[in-house]
């Protein structure tokens, strides 16, 4: 067919067919800063397999290893960034939040390979590297999906592994530590780590989108204002649950008044199994104003913020698993003496989904200890997690609090010179009252 063309013409074809695939080439192949940042985060990496016994009792700490690191090649829409942290499987919901929204967006996308002793603990088994490969493999696919669509959001994607000896040590998810990574390759000013499962409100881009917005939030961060994003889920679970959360996302906020309550299609985050966790918000009050107004911090409020770079605290890592790890870190926003301040007219949308196995296991053993009174295992998860609270709050009761992060992602500061400098944050005691 080509034959019949013009010189002109062959050349254009030409020249459009290297434009289009250089874009994919670009994309995936090495942007030097990403791979700057890859080269730094690896640096300290030694193969070691992480058990559940040393991290439970002894603070083993995980071991990350960023096995693949992709930047969007598009300039970003607007100077506000949002992060999230997932396990691979997750894409598709990675996929569903990313289509509500239209910004910046770095995700820390994770791989949890096992590896008992019969197969060896001092590399990595051929069969686990197959694992990473078909991993990297994936994340690239996905990443070009989003990146060759022009009306979704812009992704910074790190692809992290980790080996355990056990099916049960993979449990222990290194959550805060993915998403400290995700902050760290955050490079706006402004930002707000918004979990996987959440749809984003359409008018949270339109708002964005506007410079004198961004101006503005920054502004805030010289008080130490966190603006909350009200959370809603919807009624019902599963399929129908999706479309819900989808539509609730897109609606005005006059209409998502006329559809909120516990029998219409959507209601407060968490309402019926932990209403502590997001009713400080006054929901209420939320519908009746289109201003923003100041909340008071109280105990086991977990909301998602907007905030800036400078000011935000680390994601305590000792939390691994499932439970408190967003709760600290809120703690800490009040410790920090930060101001919550609820958004007018931007929100989240749970995406429902089905339980993970370590929110049962916490979950179960929750129950037997607060129903039954069993007395837990040394190595019990849930033990772990209330001995880890209680020290978070002593610290902040105390004025010594000082949430643990990776020693090696704190090296890379020292690495790579254009990154944002991370927090130096003081606070000032959390008075005792506030936590029972
Ligand atoms: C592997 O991790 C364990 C638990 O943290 C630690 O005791 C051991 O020294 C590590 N091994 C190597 C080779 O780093
Ligand atoms: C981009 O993603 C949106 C949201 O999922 C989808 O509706 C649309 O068809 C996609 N566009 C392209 C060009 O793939
Ligand atoms: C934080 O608040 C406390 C109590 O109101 C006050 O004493 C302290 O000076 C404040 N610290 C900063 C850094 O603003």
């Amino acid at each position: 067919m080509r034959l019949g063309l013009g010189a002109e013409w062959l050349g254009l074809l030409l020249l459009l067919g290297v434009s289009a695939g250089a874009r994919g080439a670009a994309a995936a192949a090495a942007n030097p800063q990403a791979e700057e940042l890859l080269k730094a985060i690896n640096a300290e990496y030694k193969f070691n397999r992480t058990s559940w016994d040393s991290s439970i009792l002894n603070d083993a700490p995980s071991n990350l290893k960023l096995e693949r690191i992709l930047w969007t090649a598009q300039p970003r829409r607007f100077e506000f960034t949002v992060f999230t942290q997932l396990t691979l499987n997750r894409l598709p919901t990675l996929f569903n939040m990313c289509s509500s929204y239209t910004g910046p967006l770095s995700a820390a996308v994770y791989l949890a390979l096992v590896q008992p002793d019969a197969q060896g603990g001092g590399a990595l088994s051929s069969s686990n590297e197959a694992k990473v490969a078909e991993a990297v493999l994936q994340a690239e696919s996905f990443f070009h999906r989003v990146e060759s669509n022009g009306s979704i959001c812009q992704l910074d994607l790190m692809l992290f592994s980790e080996v355990f000896d056990s099916d049960q040590a993979k449990l222990l998810y290194p959550v805060n530590y993915l998403r400290n990574y995700a902050r760290m390759q955050v490079r706006t000013r402004l930002l707000a780590m918004i979990d996987v499962d959440m749809f984003m409100s359409t008018s949270l881009s339109q708002e964005m989108s506007q410079p004198a917005s961004i101006q503005r939030y920054e502004e805030l961060c010289a008080e130490r204002r966190a603006t909350v994003l009200p959370a809603f889920e919807p009624t019902k679970p599963g399929a129908v649950g999706k479309d819900m959360a989808m539509r609730i996302s897109r609606v005005s906020k006059s209409e998502l008044q006329t559809i909120h309550g516990r029998n219409k299609v959507t209601i407060q985050f968490k309402l019926r199994v932990f209403p502590r966790g997001h009713t400080p918000t006054d929901y209420l009050r939320w519908f009746a104003t289109s201003e923003p107004y100041q909340v008071t911090y109280k105990r086991f409020y977990e909301p998602w913020f907007i905030t800036c770079n400078e000011i935000m605290p680390w994601y305590d890592i000792e939390f691994r698993g499932y439970g408190m790890n967003k709760i600290v870190l809120i703690a800490a926003l009040n410790y920090y003496n930060y101001t919550f301040w609820i958004h007018p007219s931007a929100w989240l949308v749970h995406n429902p989904h089905t339980d993970t196995d370590v929110r049962k296991m916490v979950a179960r053993q929750a129950s037997d200890v607060n129903k039954f009174k069993v007395k837990l295992q040394p190595n019990a998860l849930y033990r772990k997690l209330t001995l880890l609270f209680g020290k978070a709050k002593r610290g902040m009761m105390r004025g010594t609090y000082d949430p643990k992060v990776d020693p090696r992602q704190l090296a890379v500061y020292d690495k790579v010179a254009w990154l944002r400098a991370p927090p130096q944050l003081v606070g000032s005691p959390t008075p005792e009252s506030v936590f029972v």
